[in-house]
């Protein structure tokens, strides 16, 4: 090829790309919205969703005034019963999806995985079935994953420590099963997890401690087994409340929680933990609650 050949070859892609991200605009939410209106009845929605006025007017819809897409979707809270359609993938531009407090049902679509700009998603107190799907794992802007009181089931993925920037992960209130993955460790970010209610078993994994950035770790009514790690709050300096009751908890409590210097809130009642009330704990100055009650302690 000679040079102006060339130089017609690279003006041909680059058109051809211009043309493929224009593929891509407004319209292209609008069908998405169009779609999932479709899906869910609603008296709200079916008035307000009008393809006579601009998408971005919408209610529980937020654009970005520079590429004139839309970035959030929030109907949370208007009784919203169905399900969501697998349009929902069409959506380049959004960042946070709020669909909480509603009654949708069924599976979350695979086509999430397309969301690659997305930060945070609350679909919790809806009735979603179905696996905590790994594919939550290919969205690797994710800092707030809520999917409390739903009815979640199967195990909770290892693959989720892919979320690097993973900051809170709420999965209370669901039916999950088998045990916390070690890999949930690797998560240098997080400050909340929040597992509470549900019916994972075997021990807690001792790489959660490592988390330097956690406030908060909820696990009550569960069926975790196992000690509690000597070293528990070796590195947990920020650590604001720990709830591990109504499990079945075995050893001794740690003397080392005293080393978690913040912490307000610690729930251990109903297990099967055994021995004295270490001393120690009376050098946590922060704390306003304690329960214990159904422990198998002497002293
Ligand atoms: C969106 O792109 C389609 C082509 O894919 C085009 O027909 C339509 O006019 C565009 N809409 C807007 C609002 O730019
Ligand atoms: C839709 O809801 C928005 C926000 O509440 C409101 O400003 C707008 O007027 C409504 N549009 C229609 C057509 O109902
Ligand atoms: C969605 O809207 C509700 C009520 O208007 C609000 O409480 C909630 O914080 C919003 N969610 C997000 C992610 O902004
Ligand atoms: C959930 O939605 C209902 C209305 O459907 C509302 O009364 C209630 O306050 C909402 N709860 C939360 C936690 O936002
Ligand atoms: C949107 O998503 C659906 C289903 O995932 C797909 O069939 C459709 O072609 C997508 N694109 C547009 C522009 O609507
Ligand atoms: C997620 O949804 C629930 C229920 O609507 C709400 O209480 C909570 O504040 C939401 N979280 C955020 C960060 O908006
Ligand atoms: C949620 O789903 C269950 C069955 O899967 C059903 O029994 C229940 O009534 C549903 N709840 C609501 C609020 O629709
Ligand atoms: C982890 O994320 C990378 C990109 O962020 C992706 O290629 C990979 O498939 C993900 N792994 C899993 C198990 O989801
Ligand atoms: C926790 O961190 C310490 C020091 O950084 C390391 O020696 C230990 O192996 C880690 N434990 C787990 C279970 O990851
Ligand atoms: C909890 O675990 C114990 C022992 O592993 C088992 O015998 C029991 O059935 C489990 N209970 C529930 C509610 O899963
Ligand atoms: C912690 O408590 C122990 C036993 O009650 C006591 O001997 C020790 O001096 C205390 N340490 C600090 C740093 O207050």
């Amino acid at each position: 090829m000679d040079r102006s050949s060339t130089l017609l070859f690279f003006l041909i892609i680059f058109i051809l790309l211009l043309l493929h991200a224009n593929a891509n605009n407004i319209s292209t939410d609008e069908a998405a919205l169009l779609e999932l209106k479709s899906h869910i009845s609603n008296n709200i929605i079916a008035t307000n969703w009008s393809a006579s006025v601009p998408v971005c007017s919408w209610i529980g819809i937020t654009c970005s005034s520079r590429h004139h897409r839309v970035t959030a979707l929030n109907i949370s809270s208007i009784q919203l019963y169905g399900t969501i359609p697998p349009h929902i993938g069409n959506f380049s531009f959004i960042s946070s999806l709020d669909i909480s407090n509603n009654t949708f049902h069924g599976d979350l679509p695979q086509e999430l995985a397309r969301l690659q700009r997305l930060k945070s998603i609350n679909v919790t107190s809806n009735n979603f079935t179905g696996a905590i799907t790994s594919f939550l794992s290919l969205l690797p802007n994710l800092r707030f994953v809520q999917l409390s009181s739903n009815q979640f089931s199967w195990k909770i993925p290892s693959s989720l420590s892919n979320l690097t920037k993973l900051q809170m992960l709420f999965l209370e209130r669901n039916f999950l099963e088998g045990e916390i993955p070690r890999e949930i460790g690797d998560l240098r970010y997080l400050t909340i997890l929040d597992l509470q209610i549900n019916q994972l078993s075997v021990s807690i994994p001792p790489s959660i401690f490592n988390i330097t950035t956690m406030h908060v770790i909820a696990l009550t009514e569960n069926n975790l087994t196992g000690n509690l790690p000597i070293t528990i709050c070796d590195h947990l300096p920020d650590l604001k409340g720990i709830y591990l009751s109504k499990n079945s908890l075995d050893g001794f409590i740690p003397p080392n929680l005293e080393k978690c210097r913040k912490l307000q809130k610690l729930e251990l009642g109903d297990n099967v933990l055994i021995g004295t009330l270490p001393r120690e704990l009376d050098n946590l100055t922060a704390l306003t609650y304690l329960y214990i009650s159904d422990l198998h302690l002497e002293g």
